[in-house]
């Protein structure tokens, strides 16, 4: 104490908080464990501290910087700070005996000079912990929004998730994330899907995942969950004109239009009855089905329960087949993703994307049969995307060299510009790498070839004991206005030209 004499106050102060300082680091000394914690801890904080600031204010945007911060150092810093705590509560020097750790602390608090010592070490763990608090909370807070962030979903796992995210970000929906379809509100599916989502990672880092990946994804949420958060079909009603551009595979790859008048109907609210479409997820109707492969494209039974819980239960005369290995079959209530079961992740047939790509001009429709070319040339069996890309490009060249040559030497830049429409209608669709090719992944909001989708059970072959059946009458879900016509008079007295 003497030799403290004459000094200022704020100055023993200081030698008071160097002493601590000195006392808290022999503190964390005394074991390896909390020695290793507090390196952790010290070399993190200050990255961790930059890492979850340049996140949030959008400077790095890239996942796996996202990645490295939150799923990597985040974890390590806490495991640093449990380490230290560990450390200094169970572990000691070898020299030290059993109860030497007790006996430190008493010791501590024995003497005034110690005490006032051990008092600033106090208040420093005080301060440390309430700046670590601060971060750990900073860190998970806005951990957790990079984990339910598109980026992190879609781009992190880039070759896995390439072609569903390609075909998102093409979509009505590419502005709602991920998790909003796939997980939703609430604790249990987050729980759920935080668990699913470790697993998934796991089989992406030890390349175990199939391909393609497969849908009906295990665990997804009953869709009326998701979607009715922001979409309510009791409150729409009426019916959407449904207009669908082609091109014919001939010369001149001739325009023409489909024109339907959906009947969207309504689930029933307001006032309005439940009818047309959206009937099947209006309260007037429950409908579960029996399908006997995990697709749920072999539907053998369908059970319709009134409002009055009248049951009629239509049966197909086929027998189910269940293959060998599936664990079918199964039973389901229908809801959204019976029918929408795209409605995100939609890809096209070879036609559709090429019609489309026709349509936007991003393939020339001056070019001669480039529709009919087009179709041929995204045909083939490819082993890789760069791989088609290669082949779409000498398919065309070849034949337009040589049926078109006059053309091709007159406008290079038509044919060139035809080359890359073709590949793009070919790359937003077909994923050689996770083995997804035209028509792998299907849609069942319409019938194709009058086959699956609606034509699962509306096909005038499930039939009640009554003898009634579900229809598959033409004018049922639409009324057909043009079919294939270059000119449809329907648009044109409705003044819409497309
Ligand atoms: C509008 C809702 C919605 C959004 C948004 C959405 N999905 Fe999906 N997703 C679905 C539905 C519905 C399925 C198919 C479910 C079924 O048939 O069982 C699906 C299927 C999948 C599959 C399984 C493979 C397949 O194509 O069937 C993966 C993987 C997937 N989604 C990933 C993602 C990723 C990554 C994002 C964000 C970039 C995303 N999803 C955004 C609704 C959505
Ligand atoms: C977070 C909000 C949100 C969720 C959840 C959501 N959607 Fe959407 N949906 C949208 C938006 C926004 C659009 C684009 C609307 C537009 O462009 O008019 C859209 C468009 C659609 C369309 C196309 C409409 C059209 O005119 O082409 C369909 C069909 C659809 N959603 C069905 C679903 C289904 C099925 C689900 C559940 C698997 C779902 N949505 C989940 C917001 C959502
Ligand atoms: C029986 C099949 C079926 C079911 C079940 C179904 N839909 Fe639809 N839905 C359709 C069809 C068919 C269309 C019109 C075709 C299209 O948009 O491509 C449509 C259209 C829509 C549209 C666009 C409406 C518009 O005016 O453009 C939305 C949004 C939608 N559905 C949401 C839902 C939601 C949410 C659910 C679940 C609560 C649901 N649907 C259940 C078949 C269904
Ligand atoms: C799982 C079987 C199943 C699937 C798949 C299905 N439906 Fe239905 N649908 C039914 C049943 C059952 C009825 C009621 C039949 C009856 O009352 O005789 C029905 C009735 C209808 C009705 C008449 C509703 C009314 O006003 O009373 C329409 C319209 C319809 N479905 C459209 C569709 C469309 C469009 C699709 C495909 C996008 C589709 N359905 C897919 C089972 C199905
Ligand atoms: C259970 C409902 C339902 C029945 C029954 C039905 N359709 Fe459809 N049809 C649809 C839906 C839904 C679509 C829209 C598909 C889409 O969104 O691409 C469609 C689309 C079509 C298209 C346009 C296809 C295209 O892409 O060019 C034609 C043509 C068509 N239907 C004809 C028929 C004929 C003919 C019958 C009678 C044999 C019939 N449909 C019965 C629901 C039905």
């Amino acid at each position: 104490m003497d030799a403290r004499k004459g000094r200022s106050e704020n100055e023993v102060k200081v030698s008071w908080i160097i002493e601590a300082i000195k006392a808290f680091v022999r503190l964390l000394s005394r074991s390896r464990v909390s020695q290793a914690g507090a390196v952790l801890v010290t070399v993190l904080f200050p990255a961790l501290l930059l890492g979850s600031v340049l996140d949030v204010s959008g400077v790095l945007g890239n996942p796996y910087f996202g990645f490295m911060v939150y799923l990597v150092m985040g974890p390590l810093f806490i495991v640093g700070l449990i380490a230290i705590a560990v450390g200094l509560l169970f572990f000691r020097r070898k020299d030290m005996g059993p109860s030497d750790t007790f006996l430190f602390f008493r010791k501590q608090f024995e003497s005034p000079e110690r005490y006032r010592r051990m008092q600033w070490v106090v208040m420093i763990i005080g301060a440390l912990t309430v700046l670590n608090v601060v971060v750990v909370a900073l860190f998970s807070y806005t951990g957790f929004h990079y984990t339910e962030s598109v980026a992190f979903c879609g781009e992190f796992c880039h070759s896995v998730m390439k072609p569903e995210y390609s075909a998102y970000s093409r979509s009505p929906h590419s502005r709602v994330k991920c998790v909003e379809c796939h997980i939703g509100e609430g604790a249990k599916w987050f729980a759920k899907s935080k668990l699913s989502g470790a697993r998934q990672f796991l089989a992406v880092a030890l390349k175990t995942y199939s391909r393609p990946i497969e849908t009906p994804i295990r665990g997804l949420r009953p869709a009326r969950d998701t979607c009715e958060e922001c979409h309510r079909p009791e409150f729409f009603f009426g019916e959407k004109l449904y207009v669908k551009n082609k091109f014919l595979p001939d010369e001149e790859n001739t325009e023409v239009k489909t024109v339907l008048l959906m009947k969207i109907g309504s689930g029933g609210g307001d006032g309005h009855h439940a009818h047309g479409i959206h009937w099947h997820v209006s309260e007037q109707a429950e409908i579960d089905y029996k399908h006997a492969d995990w697709k749920r494209e072999q539907i053998f039974e369908v059970t319709m329960t009134d409002e009055e819980g009248k049951k009629t239960v239509f049966r197909s005369s086929e027998e189910p087949e269940i293959a060998e290995g599936e664990k079918g079959p199964w039973t389901r209530t229908m809801d959204c993703v019976d029918c929408h079961n795209r409605p995100t992740h939609i890809y096209l047939s070879a036609d559709e994307a090429l019609d489309q790509k026709l349509f936007s001009g991003q393939i020339p429709r001056e070019l001669p049969f480039i529709k009919r070319q087009g179709l041929e040339a995204v045909a083939g069996d490819f082993e890789s995307t760069e791989q088609a890309m290669a082949e779409i490009e000498k398919a065309l060249r070849e034949w337009y060299g040589k049926n078109y040559s006059e053309l091709v030497s007159s406008r290079p830049e038509m044919l060139d510009k035809a080359v890359t429409g073709v590949q793009q209608a070919f790359a937003e669709n077909v994923f050689p790498e996770m083995r997804i090719t035209w028509g792998t992944y299907k849609s069942h909001l319409g019938h194709p070839d009058f086959m699956g989708g609606c034509f699962r059970c509306h096909d005038d072959e499930h039939t009640a004991e009554d003898g009634r059946t579900i229809s598959g009458d033409c004018d049922l879900c639409h009324v057909i206005l043009a079919e294939d016509e270059t000119n449809p008079e329907i648009l044109g007295l409705l003044g819409n030209a497309d």
